[in-house]
């Protein structure tokens, strides 16, 4: 498939996508707390979705069974919701959302401690979120896409963590998965020239250890493979012929 451009009319609806998952995102961020289950955050994110006219993209993507995944500590992404999985005091949490508002998808992630959390924690959601904007500093029209997979690699990796392989981002746009495939770690050639207009969905996942992963046998979450804590930020971007536009964050 090749990578889709989209219209100002596009765009448009694209950023409605955005700001709609940012305030998802906020609901969500202001709901946690310890004693809370993560099928409540599943929960009151569809309801907030739903509540916009949206579609949550996830629930029933190939079979997943929710709205948010929910990766709580050593899970890396596509945690599922369970009721009897209850926040504690010291978790890292990560928030994978995305909705689709007339047909056009919007995705985003974000990692978050609850109550108290260890120093450790604290820095690995830090440098999380810091790679990715060190990944899009080079998310401009002209570049190539690998430019931004080596800048969040390279964030992350000289700071001793583990960067996560089997997973990337993605383009965004009529649907959740569109190319091109958005590594987080160098590649040895350039990747496409970036064009204005293009979507991208830009995600770095981080481990405290280890780079490797291992899926559970519920055949979606992702987990450490030392069991050291991970995190997951991302965005949904709008290369443009001058600074990239983030549609799922305005602030
Ligand atoms: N943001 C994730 C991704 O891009 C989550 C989608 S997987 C799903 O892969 F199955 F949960 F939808
Ligand atoms: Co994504």
């Amino acid at each position: 498939m090749p990578i889709t451009i989209k219209s100002a009319r596009e765009i448009e609806l694209m950023t409605e996508a955005g700001r709609i998952l940012e305030i998802v995102h906020d609901e969500l961020a202001k709901s946690l707390h310890p004693g809370m289950s993560t099928m409540d955050i599943d929960q009151l994110g569809e309801e907030v979705i739903r509540s916009y006219g949206c579609i949550p993209s996830f629930l029933d993507y190939n079979g997943y069974p929710a709205s948010i995944c929910v990766s709580v500590n050593d899970e890396v992404v596509h945690g599922i919701p369970d009721r009897h999985r209850i926040l504690q005091d010291g978790d890292v949490v990560s928030l994978d959302a995305g909705v689709i508002y007339k047909g056009y998808h919007s995705d985003a992630a974000r990692t978050y401690g609850i109550g108290e959390i260890s120093k450790e924690a604290e820095d690995l959601i830090k440098v999380t979120r810091e790679s990715f904007f060190e990944g899009i500093k080079y998310a401009k029209e002209g570049n190539y896409l690998f430019d931004i997979s080596a800048a969040i690699g390279r964030y992350a990796s000289i700071r001793g963590y583990g960067v996560v392989r089997d997973l990337c981002g993605h383009g965004i746009g009529t649907a959740l998965h569109e190319a091109p495939e958005i590594p987080n770690y160098e590649m040895n050639r350039k990747g496409v020239k970036l064009k204005s207009g293009m979507t991208l969905a830009i995600e770095p996942m981080i481990n405290a250890g280890t780079w490797e992963v291992d899926w559970l046998d519920d055949a979606w979450t992702v987990v450490t493979r030392d069991h050291s804590l991970s995190a997951h930020y991302e965005n949904t971007v709008l290369i443009t012929d001058n600074e990239p536009k983030l549609l799922t964050l305005s602030k």
